[in-house]
């Protein structure tokens, strides 16, 4: 059967990593495997080409494929327009439209690139962490938000925080097996101290918990998640938050591993289909310049088989070529530290399809 891609440069950066992301697909395809895939237009580029960053032509494609591919939206072009026409809104629309609510972002910290992270190598060598970000609810798209004025004149914006039982519900299963698959321990960060959703969000954990009694449940605040994160991030292995929590803690992460540009992600929906991206995003300052780390795109095509398509091997494969030229001493700008020269983007995506040919 063959499996249908759809593939969105998006901006900034975007376009010259998903080029090194298809490098990576082609090799597979030319093995035999059925791969087919198109390209489309999501944030920036789409409200220049079609007046919407998530337009028709793509929400159609979205729901025709399989998969999705990401490169970043965001540009500093679009940053004045109205919030329904920002790039960003693109991103969330896309994510809503297709109910991707669990996003899975893992940190793993390589071997070759331990002290290549702000952090002491013993704290986070080995290091290898889940972040399960729930990513269409929360703040991010609750009602009511905007602006208006108070009855003496002020101008005043608000957003609202919210949850229901069914959306915590089924991103806590999603945390819970992820638990249970690997170390048994999940953790769900809240600020229950504070917010009636966190409040919620910590019932309905231990109410699930209940159907996972070989999964040990703790709970802790987002402030000081924060503070563990880099105090001492082994203790963690799955942690499960909201989206506007988990979008904040997964950038921290991405500095244990040394570099955001190193960090895919998988967003999924109840049947799995699946929204792979890098965390990162479109990096204005760096694009069109062949300095950006194509591995979080190349490491989201790896996702992309593991979750959507079932193909573990693949996925492995993936993994374990992007660990050898990091082994061999290839570094992209972001990941080079004192003394080592940067290769291009390009060359980083030849590399990774050379150890995956050999
Ligand atoms: C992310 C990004 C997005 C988010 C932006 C680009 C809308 O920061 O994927 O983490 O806030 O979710
Ligand atoms: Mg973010």
């Amino acid at each position: 059967m063959t499996q249908r891609i759809l593939i969105l440069p998006g901006d900034g950066i975007g376009p010259e990593i998903v080029a090194e992301a298809i490098k990576v697909m082609q090799v597979f395809k030319d093995e035999g495997i059925d791969l087919d895939w198109s390209i489309g237009l999501i944030g920036g580029v789409a409200v220049d080409e079609e007046g919407a960053p998530y337009p028709e032509s793509t929400r159609q494609a979205a729901h025709n494929c399989d998969a999705i591919l990401l490169g970043a939206v965001g540009s500093p072009k679009h940053e004045g327009l109205p919030r329904n026409l920002r790039p960003e809104r693109g991103l969330l629309d896309l994510r809503k439209d297709l109910d991707l609510f669990a996003n899975l972002r893992p940190t793993i910290v390589f071997e070759e690139l331990a002290h290549a992270s702000p952090l002491k190598k013993d704290s986070i060598a080995g290091l290898d962490l889940l972040i399960l970000r729930e990513l269409t609810g929360d703040i991010y798209f609750g009602q009511p938000r905007g602006r208006r004025r108070t009855s003496d004149g002020a101008e005043e914006a608000f957003d609202t925080m919210h949850y229901s039982v069914p959306e915590i519900e089924r991103i806590a299963r999603i945390g819970f097996e992820a638990a249970r698959r690997r170390s048994g321990r999940l953790c769900s960060v809240d600020k229950e101290n504070v917010l009636e959703t966190s409040r919620l969000w910590r019932e309905v954990m231990i109410r699930v918990g209940s159907d996972y009694p070989d999964v040990s449940l703790s709970h802790m605040y987002v402030d000081n998640a924060a503070m563990q994160l880099l105090r001492n991030p082994k203790q963690f292995d799955v942690l499960v938050t909201g989206n506007m929590f988990g979008d904040i803690l997964s950038d921290e992460s991405a500095m244990l591993a040394g570099s955001i540009g190193l960090l895919p992600s998988a967003s999924l929906n109840a049947r799995s289909k699946g929204l792979y991206e890098p965390i990162h995003g479109s990096a204005p300052d760096l694009a069109g310049k062949g300095l950006a780390n194509p591995l979080a795109m190349i490491l989201s095509v790896g996702m992309m088989f593991r979750y959507t398509f079932d193909r573990i091997d693949l996925a492995q494969r993936i993994d374990s070529a992007v660990r050898s030229v990091l082994a061999a001493g290839l570094r992209s700008p972001d990941i080079a530290v004192s003394g080592e020269k940067a290769i291009t983007t390009a060359a980083m995506g030849d590399a990774v399809v050379s150890a995956l040919r050999s």
